[in-house]
């Protein structure tokens, strides 16, 4: 069963590096436009950009997403994205830990992240559909204490499960199973998608079973439909094949779902999906959530090594500290509320889902 697990992470590595699995749908983050404050009376020097996340302080408000794990890529790729955390002080999640809570022997691939980001907030990573097959509080607690994390992110992913060859796409008494486990662990537990988001329908939900965060994952970005598509081709499938190419674009854009998961409950939200530069980083920031996270651009870097990982990430930074200074927002609470537009589908989607966006608009010049 675990080497069948292995084979099929590694393979989502090399296809995620290879093809695009990106969606043809963006993300939203052109809908979203910071209202440019020609006097910023700021110097770009002065801008903080330290994060409080579940307790823990960021040099900056970014989250390696989960990705690997399992493999011996898989622990290279960790090590460097790891360094990288460490180094300008990021958050950082590994990917799903079944292959260890299954074979110890593979601990060692999602350890090592620990080992070289001693002073990083760290997530540990288990899935939905685990929960369903049998999966509890002790689960939980084996892949925490693996990493010695400082949160546990529970990933959903109804999409990949529906079109995956060896899909399990089974979420029943899944909730209840959270409810169970964020009531029985001293760390907090935060529900996250894969790249189709969630709505405030489901963010509701979460709430009263007790997470203490939301990882929005959104549509826009890398598409585990598209993925599995792939997959499927290689392995002749028609049928996933068909049903990869159908679902490629499905879900909830995730400027559309940071709104969504924000506005509908008073938990920590993490924008990611789609996110590709430091500004989208500030407009998710803007628009609700605390942090952004990025997965596939950091995965493509890090593969090229250690300092090409590095340049990106402060590329990144600097991004953020621009957008910050043109919007005259000496630190991220400044930028939460920083005067934005919604425009386009964005606008559009929200006003349908009953969710105001001229409050966007409105929103007071905070610089006088
Ligand atoms: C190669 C790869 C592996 C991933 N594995 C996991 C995983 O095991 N668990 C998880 O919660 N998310 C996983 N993800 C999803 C990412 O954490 C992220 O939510 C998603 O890719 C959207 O971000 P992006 O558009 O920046 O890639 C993976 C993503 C990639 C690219």
């Amino acid at each position: 069963m675990s080497r069948k697990i292995e084979e099929r992470k590694k393979s989502h590595l090399e296809i995620s590096l290879k093809e695009n699995v990106e969606a043809d749908i963006t993300a939203g983050f052109d809908d979203v436009i910071l209202v440019h404050q020609a006097l910023p009376e700021i110097t770009r020097s002065e801008i903080d950009i330290s994060a409080e996340l579940f307790g823990h302080l960021l040099k900056a408000p970014l989250v390696i997403e989960s990705m690997t794990g399992g493999a011996t890529e898989g622990a290279k790729i960790n090590r460097v994205l790891a360094e990288c955390a460490e180094e300008h002080g990021f958050a950082i999640g590994v990917g799903s830990q079944r292959a260890a809570i299954e074979k110890p022997q593979l601990r060692k691939t999602y350890s090592i992240v620990r080992d070289y980001a001693p002073n990083a907030l760290i997530f540990a990573n288990i899935g939905c559909p685990q929960l369903a097959s049998g999966y509890g509080v002790e689960e939980a607690k084996i892949a925490i204490e693996m990493m010695k994390a400082d949160a546990l992110m529970v990933h959903t992913n109804p999409l990949q499960e529906s079109i995956q060859l060896e899909g399990e796409p089974n979420f029943k008494g899944v909730l209840e199973k959270i409810r169970e486990i964020a009531s029985s662990l001293d760390v907090p537990l935060i529900l996250k998608e894969t790249g189709t988001g969630i709505s405030g329908e489901t963010a509701s939900k979460i709430q009263m079973a007790g997470a203490k965060g939301i990882d929005v994952a959104g549509a826009g970005g890398t598409s585990w439909a598209a993925v599995e598509y792939f997959r499927a081709v290689q392995a002749g499938n028609k049928l996933q094949q068909a049903l990869g190419k159908t679902f490629r674009n499905w879900g909830i854009p995730t400027c559309a779902s940071i709104v969504e998961a924000s506005r509908s409950t008073n938990l920590t939200v993490i924008a990611s999906g789609g996110l590709r530069s430091g500004l989208d980083i500030a407009k998710s920031i803007a628009l609700g959530a605390a942090a952004g996270g990025v997965a596939l651009p950091l995965l493509v870097a890090a593969v090229r090594g250690k300092r090409r990982l590095s340049e990106t990430a402060t590329t990144m930074v600097e991004e953020l500290k621009t957008a910050m200074f043109l919007v005259g927002a000496r630190n991220l609470k400044d930028l939460g509320k920083a005067p934005l537009v919604l425009i386009g589908k964005t606008a559009h989607w929200l006003n349908e889902r009953g969710y105001s966006t001229c409050e966007y608009a409105r929103r007071k010049a905070f610089l006088q």
